[in-house]
């Protein structure tokens, strides 16, 4: 299994989720930063986290005019961001853009496409059935690939019509992963981290069920425990 986790670190402060991190350092190899955090702390959060020897996903989930989007993308390269987020829907020059800040900041921070978020039921996001999210997530994928981006965020639902539609050196990272019997949260297409595995996910983002977990460590490993079933 070559899958990696990483955690969501969603809190409102560099005070509640620094101790986390901590925690769970040898554990977790990777460390996610999202709005409220970044826009809480700012850098700051991210250069602790990877003093800490974390690769860092700041996940900021760009999406505005090319220009924007590339300086966007350089300040998180620059920053030492391993890896960040654009919206799918922003297109192909705003993609290209953000890839260009990148090679400008001289960083080999990977750039993802959001497809459709996690969050979104087949209705909300305009489509009748899972079938049909998954055909225009695989198609978000090949139009992502084609742009030159590495990988692709998507639910595990999807991610096996992702790699068979791109191969599997495109890379796909699913958030929306639940053990079995948790709550769903806001999340609506979710899947088990054997699940996401199995399906070929490369990376697999799970924030409050390891996070809000009574013992976290123990809810990580329980997650890296189920990842590992797949093989
Ligand atoms: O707590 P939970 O496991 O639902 O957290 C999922 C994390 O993944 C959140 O930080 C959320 O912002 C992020 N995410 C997502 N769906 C996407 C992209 C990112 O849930 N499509």
């Amino acid at each position: 299994m070559n899958a990696s986790l990483v955690l969501a670190l969603d809190f409102p402060s560099a005070d509640e989720a620094l101790p986390l991190a901590r925690r769970l350092r040898g554990v977790v190899p990777w460390m996610k930063v999202g709005l409220e955090l970044f826009t809480a702390e700012g850098p700051r959060v991210v250069s602790e986290l990877k003093n800490m020897d974390f690769k860092v996903f700041l996940d900021l989930k760009f999406h505005d005019i090319p220009n924007t989007v590339k300086g966007a993308a350089k300040s998180a390269a620059s920053l030492g961001a391993d890896m960040t987020t654009i919206h799918h829907a922003g297109g192909e020059r705003m993609a290209k853009a953000a890839l260009e800040g990148v090679r400008e900041a001289g960083y080999p921070t990977l750039v993802f496409a959001i497809s459709i978020l996690t969050s979104t039921s087949p209705l909300e996001a305009g489509y009748t059935t899972d079938g049909e999210v998954t055909k225009a997530v695989a198609a978000k994928a090949l139009q992502a690939r084609t742009w030159g981006l590495p990988g692709l965020v998507c639910s595990g639902l999807e991610a096996a019509a992702v790699k068979a539609a791109t191969g599997k050196d495109f890379l796909c990272l699913c958030p929306g992963i639940r053990l079995e019997g948790g709550s769903d949260d806001d999340q609506r297409r979710v899947v088990t981290p054997a699940m996401a595995v199995k399906a070929g996910a490369d990376f697999l983002v799970m924030g409050r069920p390891i996070a809000r977990a009574a013992d976290p460590r123990a809810a990580a490993m329980a997650a890296l425990e189920n990842m590992a079933k797949v093989c």
